[in-house]
């Protein structure tokens, strides 16, 4: 049987607060060039979507890790998987997140990568559940916080599937 999906953030909502956090970088990175980084897979939407809209000039690079836990909470051990091409030594980086749940892949992400002396370093996340902090880290932006519950859609998957889906939805039980 197909699983159905209910909207929580639709098309419009999320391209509409993308908007809005692009207008607020290309004002504070004026003059600089943003050096993005996307955690693969499930960054890549939003990503590529903010990038869109940023007028600066942007440089793109991607990392892919993977967090050892019992399926669905992360245990804190964190494998690189695909380290960055490129040095990020003072550069304007910016790292895009898909979702911070217990903040445990970003909390070990962006001690790794502060060591590397960027210029500056921010981190933007499409979602947030606070309510599920565990790591002593908070995301420098946000576009959305969402209450404790499993979400697929604009990158975010579960089993791989559903990172397709142009919403932020829930699987019904
Ligand atoms: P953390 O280390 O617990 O913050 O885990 C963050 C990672 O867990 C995210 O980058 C996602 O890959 C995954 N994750 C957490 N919550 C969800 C969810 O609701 N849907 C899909 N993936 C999730
Ligand atoms: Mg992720």
């Amino acid at each position: 049987m197909a699983e159905k999906i209910s909207v929580l953030i639709d098309e419009h909502k999320l391209e509409d607060k993308i908007q809005e956090i692009a207008d607020k970088l290309n004002k504070e990175y004026e003059g600089r060039v943003i050096h993005m980084i996307g955690v693969l897979k499930g960054s890549v939407f939003f990503m590529c979507e903010l990038a869109k809209r940023l007028t600066v000039p942007v440089t793109l690079d991607f990392m892919s890790v993977s967090s050892y836990g019992d399926g669905t909470k992360s245990s804190g051990v964190v494998k690189l998987i695909k380290d960055l091409d490129e040095s990020i030594e003072g550069r304007d980086v910016i790292l895009v997140e898909d979702i911070m749940d217990s903040g445990r892949t970003l909390y070990y992400l962006v001690n790794m990568l502060k060591d590397r002396h960027p210029a500056s370093f921010k981190v933007v996340t499409m979602l947030d559940k606070p309510s599920r902090r565990v790591a002593d880290i908070e995301p420098d932006i946000t576009a959305f916080e969402i209450p404790d519950r499993f979400v697929v859609g604009y990158g975010l998957d579960c089993a791989q599937k559903y990172r397709n889906l142009p919403y932020i939805g829930v699987i019904e039980e």
